[in-house]
């Protein structure tokens, strides 16, 4: 699997722990930044990450800030993008059996590394199981999309 794996400043300092866990699970990481701790903003390397996705450079995206949360908010903004923010192991599983999860994200200051590493690893192979999970998928992009259509002028 190819993994699209972006940050901010915020994230950085776990971006080497969530790099290597995925490569020992035998994906491909498709780095796309930031490369430091320098201040950065995160909807920058969200909407790149997000860009590659939905461009199929990857098949799923890794975003990681200070809390998670900014980077979930950008992501979701984009039809077909389910970005989940997972701090422990149940939320990894549930948000590939139940949501399809094709962006994961993470929070460096909410997160340790070990907990981080579980949660890589479950999220990278556990299976979306589809079934009435699929119907819920769908009615997410239509009913976003009639929404803007009808009540968004
Ligand atoms: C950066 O300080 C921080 O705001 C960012 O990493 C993230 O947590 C935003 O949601």
């Amino acid at each position: 699997m190819r993994i699209g794996l972006a940050c901010d400043h915020g994230g950085y300092p776990l971006k080497d722990t969530v790099r290597n866990a995925l490569a020992k699970s035998g994906s491909e990481v498709m780095d796309l930044g930031t490369d430091d701790a320098a201040s950065v903003d995160y909807p920058d390397f969200a909407f790149k990450a997000v860009k590659a996705l939905m461009q199929g450079q990857c098949d799923r995206i890794v975003l990681i800030c200070g809390t998670g949360i900014g980077m979930s908010i950008c992501a979701n903004r984009i039809p077909g993008v389910r970005a989940t923010l997972c701090h422990n192991e149940f939320d990894a599983r549930m948000s590939r059996q139940h949501n399809d999860s094709n962006c994961l994200v993470l929070g460096s200051r909410t997160t340790g590394t070990a907990v981080a590493e579980d949660i890589v690893t479950i999220w990278l192979k556990t299976e979306f199981e589809g079934g009435r999970h699929q119907t819920r998928l769908e009615k997410i992009e239509s009913l976003a999309q009639a929404f803007i259509t009808h009540h968004q002028r």
